[in-house]
């Protein structure tokens, strides 16, 4: 699949934009704060009903604006369609062929697009927020199924923790409340742990042949999901799962009263990358990290090829110049012309010359974007 026209209004600092789209390699090109994120993260928007930096939709309303506007024409191999996301002060409303979505996660999935920006180095080291982030995003794209029982999980969760909160302040006393809560919270959260298992299983083995291929060395890597109730694995059914959670509950019910919060489930769930058995968060190099950041993105790459049978569109952010020509080259290997792939540099010159060979080059500066028409030709050497 791949992004033709392109419109938006009301993005960040994005100037009113009416763009086609190039279906293979779009560079821009523009020095520092100028909105190549901004636009990058507007496609990506588009795409997932969610920004990749933030969670609270407004921020991303121009300054002095009421709302946002998104909009795009998609290409699959069977058909074309459009989509458009407005984001308000009161929230946002999508529309796929101008027919509003009663629910996003009936809109999420039309376009799917994979982002790699230089945060994603983090992903091995950093907080384990960042790693249910990046499952929640690239799950919730490829199952709508995913996105409805994350949505649902974190609304239980928060009256869960509400009435935990009432329970200590004594404001709440009825124990049965409590356990119908519990019950809810537990149903939802096994269905989402469940689809978890059953996408890393799939992204794992993607991941290690990227690794493979990207390293050219032998080392092996693993993705293992780290559940915080420890009794569940990977062969568990949603009944099972739900099951160990509850029992789980009832032991650490005094613990939760005493702080006022849920405990164990998909929120404090995370994910462990190994590099032939080893913890990556402990002994991975930089280099190592990036590969594993790289591979987990190309994986998602495949995963996404291997349930729709089309291509996500590629969104880079600043890392190409981050990677050597080696992983450069893997990079190009995956994508071999087939990937629309969008590309943000301040600085051609870091950039392989094989992936914008027939680039299309947009200059960005102050939110305006203008199409450099020659092509390579006025490439600084
Ligand atoms: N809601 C908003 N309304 C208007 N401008 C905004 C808004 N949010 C962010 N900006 C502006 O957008 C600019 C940053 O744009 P962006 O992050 O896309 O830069 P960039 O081109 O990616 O820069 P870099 O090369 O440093 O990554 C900043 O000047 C910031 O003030
Ligand atoms: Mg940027």
């Amino acid at each position: 699949m791949y992004l033709g026209r392109f419109k938006q209004s009301g993005f960040r600092n994005l100037a009113f934009l009416d763009l086609e789209f190039d279906p293979h390699v779009n560079v821009f090109l523009g020095e520092n704060a100028q909105g190549k994120t901004n636009l990058l993260e507007a496609i990506y928007f588009l795409a997932l009903s969610r920004s990749h930096r933030t969670s609270n939709d407004r921020e991303m309303i121009a300054f002095g604006q009421d709302f946002a506007s998104l909009a795009g024409r998609v290409h699959k191999r069977q058909l074309d369609l459009d989509l458009r996301i407005v984001i308000s002060k009161k929230g946002k409303s999508a529309w796929v062929n101008r027919v509003e979505q009663a629910r996003l996660s009936k809109y999420v999935g039309h376009l799917n697009a994979i982002l790699f920006s230089p945060e994603d180095l983090e992903l091995v080291k950093g907080a384990p927020s960042l790693r249910r982030r990046f499952m929640d995003l690239e799950f919730g794209q490829i199952n709508p199924e995913y996105l409805y029982f994350a949505s649902q999980y974190r609304q239980l969760l928060q009256q869960r923790n509400n009435y935990l909160k009432q329970l200590a302040r004594r404001q709440a006393s009825d124990q049965v409340l409590l356990g119908v809560l519990t019950e809810q919270v537990a149903t939802a959260a096994s269905e989402l742990i469940w689809r978890r298992y059953r996408y890393l299983a799939d992204l794992n083995r993607y991941a290690a042949e990227a690794y493979r291929a990207i390293s050219g060395q032998r080392e092996e890597l693993r993705v293992l999901y780290r559940p915080s109730a420890k009794e569940i694995t990977a062969a568990d059914q949603p009944a099972q799962i739900k099951q160990k959670l509850l029992d789980r509950f009832a032991e650490i019910v005094d613990d939760e009263l005493r702080r006022a919060t849920t405990q164990l489930g998909p929120h404090r769930d995370d994910l462990e990358f190994q590099l032939d058995g080893k913890n990556a968060h402990l002994f991975a190099s930089q280099g190592q990290q990036r590969t594993i950041a790289l591979s987990l993105k190309l994986a998602e790459i495949q995963l996404i090829k291997q349930l729709t049978g089309e291509e996500p569109i590629l969104l880079l952010d600043d890392v190409m110049s981050e990677l050597d020509q080696n992983r450069q080259a893997a990079l190009l290997d995956f994508i071999h012309g087939q990937t629309q792939t969008f590309i943000t540099t301040t600085d051609l010159d870091g950039i392989s010359q094989e992936i914008v060979k027939q680039p299309r080059i947009f200059y960005i500066h102050s939110g305006q974007i203008i199409e450099k028409e020659e092509g390579l030709n006025g490439r600084r050497r």
